[in-house]
């Protein structure tokens, strides 16, 4: 899939974003190592601290469904008011996430501006010297 049309299923995603409080809308796409997209939205929460990233939506859902290989997210965010929007990086805790599933040198993240800006980072990029699965073999 190219990295346009996951893209635009992030876009898609952003519109159902729920965001009463922050007025920040996310969306995300994941990518299945089989070619399987789920997608994601923040959702937040009158308590505030329950509230969801849009990354760790998507990845929840896919692992739910049964996936646990991926290969891309593409991720856009901005104010729910913005006329263009900016990149928008992953929180530490949806590195991390990315960090329990994905492979540290070939998953890619991608931000993006539109389907035409965007940048590709490594898990590794974004979340240097992690702790993963790995560390706690024996
Ligand atoms: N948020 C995401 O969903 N993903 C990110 O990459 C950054 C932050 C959400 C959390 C909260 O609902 C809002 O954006 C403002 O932080």
């Amino acid at each position: 899939m190219k990295e346009s049309e996951l893209i635009a299923l992030a876009l898609q995603a952003r519109e159902k974003a729920y965001t009463p409080y922050s007025h920040f809308k996310v969306g995300a796409a994941l990518l299945t190592k089989s070619g399987n997209v789920y997608t994601g939205c923040n959702i937040e929460n009158a308590a505030y601290t329950p509230s969801n990233c849009a990354e760790r939506t998507a990845f929840f859902k896919a692992v739910s469904e049964g996936e646990r290989e991926f290969a891309a997210i593409a991720i856009v965010g901005g104010a729910e008011n913005a006329a263009e929007l900016d990149y928008c990086a992953p929180c530490g805790v949806c590195r991390q996430v990315m960090m329990e599933f994905c492979d540290y040198d070939n998953f890619q993240v991608i931000l993006a501006a539109n389907e035409d800006e965007y940048r590709v980072y490594t898990l590794r990029e974004i979340l240097p010297v992690g702790f993963g699965p790995k560390n706690l073999q024996a």
